[in-house]
């Protein structure tokens, strides 16, 4: 039985003018700037998709072969309990279903929350579930994160067959989108969204040989510099604005010092551009930059050293041999106050 539920985000209106205060606030400061979780709308969602498969970007395919690799010894780790696994950014839900197939033919009851922003991806997901397991209860959660996660709450708090052994997911190294106290407040979040015996998978793009890095984010065919180009797509759309794309170029490197691959939009020639939803011109010199992403890269001892800092622990380490990606697991650390030491 596949029980399919959509559950949206109340506060979602009121986030369309985020939107526009954002992309106001961005475009007026001196470094320029566009916040990267708007990358993905639908178009968005479905050229990230288009990343994946591209022979430069590593990351997808070294996390599903360690996810294959490593899959029996993930579920043994999380017990014989049923189990709801949450999974953040869900996008297509590819990876997961290897986990999914795992719990299943194990013949545990599972429940699968998807949270995802693009309501296109997550229907097409659920769907596409829906005809490869009979035994799996989806309820996809088309919101961001941390809402995402308050509207599971309480979903499981009003469903008392939901299981309460939880296993959240957050894959493809999306943790590199945020920036160390980003990561750090997000994490301490995390930790308290689970219990003790829970447990939480999260992807980690390690550091790594520059041009590998730089290659990943350029890949020939250009889909990485379509993404990048599709948020000025969407401000045209969104805000009624004026932004020709041929006037902009995609740039990817990786800065070793931050130990990140930052990405920019660059003008490539003078111009002024209209946004009609927010009264207002931006003007652009040949050259200047919008940055509109970075991707933060690992080392194991970084995982640790976060994951002691946000009260977590890492159970284990899953990496491949060559070194360039680990998934960890991680659980909750009781409270010293809680153990009465
Ligand atoms: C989603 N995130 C982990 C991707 C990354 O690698 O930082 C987004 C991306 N940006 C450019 N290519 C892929």
């Amino acid at each position: 039985m596949i029980v399919k539920l959509l559950i949206y985000d109340t506060e979602k209106s009121i986030r369309t003018n985020e939107f526009a205060a954002e992309v106001q606030a961005g475009l007026a400061a001196t470094r320029r700037y566009l916040m990267p979780k708007y990358f993905y709308n639908d178009t968005g969602s479905k050229l990230f998709e288009e990343i994946c498969k591209q022979p430069e970007y590593y990351l997808t395919r070294t996390e599903t072969s360690i996810l294959m690799k490593y899959k029996r010894d993930i579920l043994g780790i999380c017990g014989d309990q049923d189990i709801s696994i949450i999974e953040l950014g869900s996008g297509s839900s590819l990876k997961t279903k290897i986990l999914l197939n795992e719990f299943v033919s194990n013949n545990k009851k599972i429940f699968y929350f998807p949270i995802d922003v693009s309501e296109t991806m997550l229907n097409d997901s659920i769907d596409k579930l829906s005809t490869e397991f009979k035994n799996l209860r989806v309820i996809g959660v088309c919101s961001e994160y941390a809402s995402g996660i308050k509207e599971v709450n309480v979903f499981m708090l009003n469903h008392s067959d939901v299981p309460e052994s939880k296993l959240l997911v957050f894959l493809g190294s999306s943790i590199g989108n945020l920036d160390p106290v980003q990561v750090q407040k997000f994490l301490t979040a995390l930790k308290e969204q689970v219990n003790y015996g829970d447990a939480i998978l999260i992807g980690f793009d390690l550091q790594k040989e520059t041009t590998i890095l730089e290659n990943a984010y350029n890949d020939k065919a250009g889909m990485t510099a379509q993404f990048n180009l599709n948020l000025l797509a969407r401000i045209n759309r969104e805000l009624q604005a004026e932004f020709d794309l041929s006037f902009f170029m995609h740039e990817a490197f990786y800065n070793v010092k931050q130990q990140r691959i930052e990405m920019y939009l660059v003008s490539t020639c003078d111009q002024s551009v209209y946004i009609r939803g927010l009264g207002k011109h931006f003007s652009f010199k040949k050259g200047d930059r919008i940055h509109t992403e970075n991707s933060y890269k690992f080392s194991l001892e970084g995982i640790n050293k976060l994951a002691i800092a946000s009260g977590l622990r890492v159970i284990k380490n899953y990496t491949d041999s060559r070194n360039f990606y680990c998934l960890s697991l991680l659980s909750r650390v009781p409270d010293t106050s809680e153990t009465g030491k």
